[in-house]
């Protein structure tokens, strides 16, 4: 079974190649396809034709994507169609990656998990071309897997970001007296191993449709920021502040929990609290012995 990954020097491409280790992968780069193109696409189809294609490439700097929506609709929503439609042409399996932040949007902060039948209303640029990339890929791709995650941390860091949560808030840790970190938008913490880990599982079954797929348990970015120093032995003294007091060009969501529902309607939900995934992300990047 030949798998293609497309981004797979990003965040979760990068563990997607570890854990697809067993599969025969093709490690499609930036340099190797433009998903923009679409003669790109099929180019690149065309000389490996995989059986399956995952693409987690998208323009995932939030804040730029207000500045910028030509590129985010450019990259995540036609770059996705273009995707889709060239996996349909070779009768591939799609995996697409989609986020929590088609979610949020509503004047009134939802205080329980999306599921995957939930209408989305996204908050910002960002989630509404995600939000139009996921619709082509549902068109136009019979055999799709839409999977939205939340809040990535892997060892390889999001190279569009430039890094993680963790890593930054271990680093501000250690230059900074004290922290402020936002405490009124709440959300999954997801390790991009444990994610790669059930894609695995998701491709060699015929669940097509939408997929929640994010660790256990819920937080606040102030939450996570104390359980990422605590873990990590350092005693920074952390700061709750509002999203009023740390403007940003786009506006997040207050809560977009996702709930893995489809994976529980199927018996598949064991996806570990976050707070055991960050330990092992931690162990893996030397933080903690
Ligand atoms: N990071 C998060 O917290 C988060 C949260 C929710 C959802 N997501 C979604 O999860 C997915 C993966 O995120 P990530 O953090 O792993 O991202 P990442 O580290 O930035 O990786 C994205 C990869 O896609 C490649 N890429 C970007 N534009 C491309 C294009 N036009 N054509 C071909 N390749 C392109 C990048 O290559 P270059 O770097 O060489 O350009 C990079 O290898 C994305 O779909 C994102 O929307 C992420």
């Amino acid at each position: 079974m030949k798998v293609a990954v497309i981004g797979p020097s990003g965040q979760l491409g990068s563990d997607l190649c570890k854990t697809l280790a067993h599969f025969d992968i093709v490690s499609l780069t930036h340099s190797d396809i433009e998903i923009t193109d679409i003669q790109s696409v099929k180019r690149a189809f065309s000389r490996h034709h995989p059986d399956i294609v995952i693409n987690t490439a998208a323009f995932v700097r939030v804040d730029d994507c207000e500045t910028e929506p030509d590129k985010a609709f450019l990259i995540n929503t036609l770059g996705a169609r273009n995707v889709a439609v060239m996996a349909e042409e070779i009768s591939a399996k799609l995996v697409h990656i989609s986020t929590d932040y088609v979610f949020g949007g509503e004047p009134e902060a939802r205080t329980t998990p999306y599921t995957e039948f939930d209408t989305p209303v996204p908050p910002n640029i960002y989630g509404k071309s995600k939000l139009a990339g996921e619709q082509f890929v549902r068109h136009l791709c019979r055999r799709h897997f839409i999977v939205r995650v939340s809040a990535l941390f892997g060892t390889a860091g999001s190279s569009g970001k430039g890094g993680n949560f963790v890593e930054t808030m271990i680093r501000l840790a250690k230059e900074r007296h004290q922290l402020t970190v936002v405490n009124d938008q709440v959300f999954s913490p997801t390790y991009t191993k444990d994610l790669a880990s059930k894609i695995a599982w998701l491709i060699t079954t015929e669940y097509y449709g939408t997929f929640h797929i994010t660790n256990k348990g819920t937080c606040s970015w102030y939450d996570f920021a104390r359980e990422i120093l605590r873990q990590a032995g350092l005693s920074t003294p952390v700061i709750p502040i509002t999203s009023d007091q740390y403007p940003q060009k786009a506006r997040r969501p207050r809560y977009s929990v996702l709930d893995n529902y489809h994976l529980r309607l199927l018996g598949a939900d064991d996806m570990r609290p976050w707070q055991e995934a960050l330990t092992h992300y931690l162990k893996s990047k030397g933080h903690i012995p």
